[in-house]
């Protein structure tokens, strides 16, 4: 047991107890930031005239040692530590002896595992904001591919009116524009340094908050000490942005999964994305959709989890505050496996545009474009509903869709009815003439597309 305390005590600490309270077989994962923080730190000593240069030097040396020792393999972080916080400061006092001891001057863990945390977080923030980059890039190509692949569009998954798949790819394009969008809002706010807060109080030293925050690369030092090390906001607002990614995924994985049933066959999914089953041979299956789909739960886990944890903290730094890592850490790897792989899959699974078309032409989904039809022709709104709702129920009985029937039989609900009816309500022109901003007609995509290859290029 390697623990920074013990002075006070006159008992050595039970080992359950000791097991329980350490972090270090899940913090071992902030070992870079924990050393780049320490690193800053004994930098602004050296500034303020509390370390000299030699001091800093050598405790840098040692610093970088050990972190080149553990990526190496040649130094192990092991649960003889309580803490990375310890880990490091422990194996420098090993390396450059009584020095060591100098690093902590002025600082407490409390603002040091808020400062790794921070950096930790900012750093995967920016990793799944890359990531989603990819995905939209994949997302826009499929969207110029398919201007004229026309599918049903669906609502209460019945079929309702014509769209193309480049218009419903667009619909996930505008979804995960705006998760980047709340991941560069949140990057923007945490971007503030609490390192100088100390165990919540600041400190009596003369240290330079300002110039640690700009060697870490922060955009500024934060304000209120207390809140410095109290505050894990933006661990939530990660989680809350984390968890909108995998709901809108999870949505598109569930549209992936039916559009390569059986009973849809819209798309193939690639082999190299799919899996068999062990006793059924012809089985092919969407597992990466589904598990992408099942992995939602634990990243929505993580977000309740973290909301919990907080909300009866009094301030400042109470330990509760450890249970920050483990989930987040995990909510983290889960969306930032899920996305490349869901991008993967996307990118190679075929589109089958003659069943969406065949679809699109079942299922009356031109009804309202009859309707209007007729409302062209002069014929109130709510009558031409009417009119259209009596020829479905005609249609369903000769097992026809509108567009088959004989003009002579239109005319027989209508007169109105012309000729130029079956133009107007071909799959073409029913997706073709909806060119009012952000409708799927080529015109209106091509429009949407311009602007969202703008955004991607900014
Ligand atoms: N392992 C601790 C954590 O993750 C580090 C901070 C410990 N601070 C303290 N006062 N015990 O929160």
């Amino acid at each position: 047991m390697a623990q920074l305390w013990g002075g006070r005590f006159t008992k050595e600490t039970e080992q359950a107890v000791y097991d329980f309270n350490a972090s270090i077989l899940f913090d071992r994962r902030l070992i870079h930031q924990d050393i780049a923080g320490s690193i800053a730190h004994c930098t602004m000593l050296c500034k303020q005239g509390i370390l000299t240069e030699q001091e800093r030097d050598s405790i840098i040396e040692g610093l970088k040692g050990i972190e080149k020792d553990t990526e190496s393999g040649i130094l192990a972080i092991t649960s003889a530590y309580e803490d990375i916080h310890s880990f490091v400061e422990a194996n420098l006092i090993d390396r450059i002896g009584d020095t060591g001891k100098k690093l902590h001057t002025g600082r407490s863990r409390n603002d040091q595992v808020a400062l790794d945390m921070r950096l930790y977080v900012k750093e995967q923030v920016l990793a799944t904001d890359t990531l989603l980059k990819e995905l939209l890039e994949t997302l826009l190509h499929l969207m110029e591919e398919h201007l004229d692949t026309y599918m049903p569009g669906f609502t209460h998954l019945q079929k309702a009116q014509p769209t193309s798949l480049s218009h419903h790819l667009g619909a996930y394009f505008e979804m995960f524009r705006r998760d980047r969008e709340r991941l560069q809002d949140l990057c923007r706010r945490m971007d503030y340094s609490p390192l100088g807060a100390g165990a919540f109080a600041g400190t009596t030293y003369p240290l330079d908050r300002e110039y640690t925050a700009s060697l870490l690369g922060f955009s500024g030092a934060t304000l209120n000490s207390m809140d410095s090390v109290s505050d894990r906001d933006y661990v939530i607002e990660y989680l809350g942005a984390l968890s909108l990614i995998m709901m809108h995924l999870s949505r598109f994985s569930e549209e992936m999964i039916l559009w390569n049933s059986n009973e849809y066959r819209f798309v193939e999914i690639d082999d190299a994305y799919s899996t068999g089953s062990s006793i059924m041979p012809q089985k092919k299956n969407p597992d990466i959709a589904e598990l992408v789909r099942g992995k939602t739960g634990r990243v929505y886990g993580a977000l309740m989890s973290m909301l919990t944890t907080m909300k009866g903290i009094p301030l400042a730094y109470n330990k509760d505050m450890q249970e920050d890592k483990e989930m987040t850490f995990d909510a983290i790897d889960t969306v930032n496996s899920c996305i490349p792989l869901f991008n993967g899959m996307l990118r190679t699974t075929s589109f089958r545009k003659d069943v969406m078309e065949k679809s699109a032409m079942k299922g009356f989904t031109n009804a309202t474009d009859a309707a209007d039809y007729l409302v062209l022709k002069g014929v109130p709104f709510r009558d031409a509903h009417g009119i259209i709702g009596r020829l479905v129920l005609y249609c369903l009985s000769k097992e026809k869709s509108i567009d088959e029937l004989s003009l002579e039989e239109l005319k027989t609900f209508d007169p109105h009815f012309e000729e130029d009816v079956f133009d107007a309500i071909s799959l073409e022109t029913c997706v073709e003439k909806r060119l009012t901003k952000g409708a799927p007609g080529r015109k209106a995509m091509e429009e949407e597309i311009r602007v969202s290859r703008a955004y991607l290029e900014q």
